[in-house]
């Protein structure tokens, strides 16, 4: 993936084919990307027919972080859907190219997947959210200055965040808030002023991760439906510093009610 000269979609093929060959699942109907704190949801959407390292599939670069689990999981519903859970994913921060970052997404595509979820822990801007409360992701702002597209691919992303599947959402959960996702390049937290600069622009949601994979889940034409755990306010709208062990802990102590939320939409897609 490094390689410039070669196609990224022929190695997500490729990485298709190592989950087809792996776990014996011809083909995948949903795939969905666990971020921290929503790691449990996988074993409630239904039974494990397969769990493969990341390192087993083509393309698939070692797991980085504490809390994302490094593997990848065929799992079938109640209803028989198969669903290509995510728990290895690759951070634009981590400064490996977009490419690398949004192979998962292709790969689902690839293994037949038509309907991406993305899930994420993230900073909430509004002051009425607490950490703790999941919200579902309306739009974005892609703020890392970088894209998983090559070449002249002027792609429309009006409705990215399917609206149609934001009701499905809320058919399951009414109350559920939405709000629009800032990606950041990170690996730091954000100032209180760029924090000010995302809320100026429109935005309610700080993080690191989904927006470069939701472009890449638009391109291979599938519909995509996004969730960020607020795990904390972000700088200057909490008054505390912030800590990567906080987003953690509040990412553990939400886990078993945003899985089981997340695991009834699935169900219902
Ligand atoms: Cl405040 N910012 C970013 N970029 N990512 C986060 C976060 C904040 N809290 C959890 N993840």
């Amino acid at each position: 993936l490094d390689d410039t000269a070669a196609d990224p979609f022929e190695i997500a093929q490729q990485a298709a084919d190592d989950i087809a060959r792996i776990s014996g699942v011809e083909s995948h109907d949903i795939a969905l990307t666990l971020g921290s704190g929503w790691g449990k949801a996988a074993e409630l959407i239904g039974d494990t027919i397969a769990t493969i390292p990341a390192t087993e599939i083509t393309g698939f670069s070692k797991p980085a972080l504490e809390g994302h689990v490094g593997t990848l999981r065929s799992v079938r519903t109640p209803s028989g859907k198969h669903v290509l859970v995510i728990g290895a994913r690759t951070h634009f921060y981590e400064g490996h190219g977009a490419r690398r970052v949004v192979h998962s997404v292709r790969t689902a595509a690839a293994a037949g997947a038509r309907t991406m979820v993305l899930t994420n822990g993230a900073g909430g801007i509004r002051e009425t959210w607490t950490p703790g409360q999941p919200v579902l992701i309306s739009d974005h702002i892609n703020l890392t200055g970088a894209s998983p597209l090559e070449g002249a691919t002027f792609i429309d992303l009006t409705d990215l965040y399917s609206s149609r599947l934001r009701d499905v959402a809320r058919s399951v959960e009414p109350n559920l808030d939405e709000g629009v996702y800032c990606q950041f390049r990170g690996p730091q937290y954000e100032t209180p002023a760029e924090v000010q600069m995302a809320k100026s622009f429109g935005g309610h949601i700080v993080g690191m991760s989904t927006a470069l994979e939701a472009i890449a889940a638009r391109q291979s034409g599938m519909e995509v439906l996004g969730f960020s755990l607020i795990t904390n306010l972000a700088a200057g709208i909490q008054k505390t510093p912030l800590s990567h062990a906080e987003v953690i802990a509040a990412g553990q102590a939400a886990e078993a009610v945003i899985s089981d939320l997340l695991a009834r939409v699935i169900g219902e897609l």
